[in-house]
């Protein structure tokens, strides 16, 4: 099937904005992708139609509201394959989730003097938060380092692996260099050394499909904003038999079972036990139908029309004088690239000025500055949405840069 990309950006109202008199060329969603008209209006209708407390009432906008609710855990189940809508847990995003992980299942089972294998690729959403167990628990964190493409050498693994490791968290696709790590062949090796394998898929899930089961990971995390849904909702997804033996992190209301302030209290089954107060029910709508939609359109197809589009921008880009693109020839969703000696601040205010949209500065992954040298990258995004003629406007941009400025 030829990819319908007409109709996709018609169904995203702001890419036909202006700016500073410019058709707008977002070149920025990995930060954050923009939202089709399906998201905002399943999220409205909620809104006006169907909005109430759910979980707390018998009333019938109530139960309709938490069955819609409870439908999305489902969706969302069934997009990455896991077993059941029980290994789901709704949370604000990746950064959420895995601080959820570090809090419940981290203190649980992680004993001074344990260690933790982390990459040098990881967004700080996955560092800090380990960085802060590691600090009150006395554990060790080590680094996973990279080869000077940007990758993963796999034969490092095994002796970074201690008797004392417990963990392995790593990205799926990196957020600055697009490296997609071939977690077939790391995951099973962890998991015959005994480790617990934590996936950040912040970056993953909107560029090809997802199977935890086929992957054998433990916990996987996403973010509802970048896959085309709303903020403030994403996807702890852990296994069962994990998820059951995690003590909850936040107390409130909706985790409970029974409260007494003479006997304690008792906590509601995983995944609910981790869901404490209202939830944020408007996202968790937009998120389903933000499912729904990449759903329809088919992973398969994205993949292959973003993998054609990320070939033509690299060759483009590759030809711009004096550039400097990170990262593995094959990659998905992201380049990053310095531009002479100008700093990525001036080159993306530049750009800027012709409506092109790109991210610039350390990209929440400073280790990952450090590795290259460089305080700080440009980073174009190439989502769905985008076009062979916005990457065309993205390298006239840099090579009139050059021209204008040295
Ligand atoms: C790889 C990666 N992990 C984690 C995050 C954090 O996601 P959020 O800010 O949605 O929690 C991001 C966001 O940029 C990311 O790219």
């Amino acid at each position: 099937m030829s990819f319908p990309l007409e109709r996709v950006r018609s169904d995203f109202p702001v890419l036909s904005r202006e700016v500073n008199g410019q058709p707008l060329a977002y070149l920025d969603s990995a930060a954050s992708a923009q939202k089709p008209r399906q998201v905002i209006q399943r999220e409205m209708s909620f809104f006006e139609q169907g909005y109430a407390a759910v979980h707390r009432g018998i009333h019938t906008m109530s139960a309709e509201a938490t069955e819609q609710m409870e439908n999305v855990r489902t969706q969302a189940a069934q997009f990455m394959n896991a077993e059941s809508a029980e290994e789901i847990v709704f949370v604000k995003g990746s950064t959420e989730a895995i601080n959820l992980v570090a809090n419940t299942w981290g203190r649980e089972f992680l004993q001074p003097g344990d260690h933790i294998i982390l990459t040098e690729m990881e967004h700080h959403a996955n560092i800090v938060p380990w960085q802060m167990l590691a600090k009150e628990r006395g554990l060790h964190i080590d680094v996973w380092h990279l080869t000077p493409e940007g990758e993963l050498d796999l034969s490092q693994l095994e002796s970074l692996i201690t008797p004392r490791t417990k963990l392995l968290t790593l990205a799926h696709v990196s957020n600055v260099l697009g490296t997609v790590n071939p977690l077939e062949k790391i995951i099973p090796q962890a998991k015959a050394a005994g480790l617990t394998v934590l996936v950040d898929g912040a970056q993953a899930v909107m560029h090809h499909a997802v199977d935890v089961q086929a992957l054998g990971c433990d916990f996987y995390v996403w973010s509802g904003h970048k896959l085309y849904g709303p903020t403030g909702i994403g996807i702890l997804y852990g296994r069962k038999a994990l998820l059951d033996q995690m003590p909850p992190w936040e107390g409130g209301g909706s985790m409970i079972k029974h409260v007494s302030l003479t006997e304690g209290t008792t906590f509601a089954a995983a995944p609910w036990r981790f869901e404490a107060g209202t939830p944020n029910t408007g996202g968790i709508m937009g998120l389903g139908a933000a499912i729904e939609y990449v759903t329809e359109l088919g992973l398969q197809n994205i993949h292959a029309y973003e993998q054609e589009l990320m070939d033509y921008a690299l060759k483009a880009m590759e030809q711009v004088p004096d550039i400097q693109i990170y990262g593995p020839t094959t990659r998905a969703g992201v380049i990053a690239f310095n531009l002479g000696k100008h700093h990525a601040y001036d080159v993306g205010s530049f750009l800027d000025q012709y409506g092109i949209a790109i991210r610039t500065g350390h990209h929440c992954a400073m280790p990952l500055m450090s590795f290259y040298g460089v305080p700080a990258m440009c980073r174009a995004s190439l989502a769905m949405y985008n076009t062979r003629e916005e990457v065309d406007r993205l390298v006239a941009g840099l090579q009139r840069i050059h021209r204008l400025l040295g």
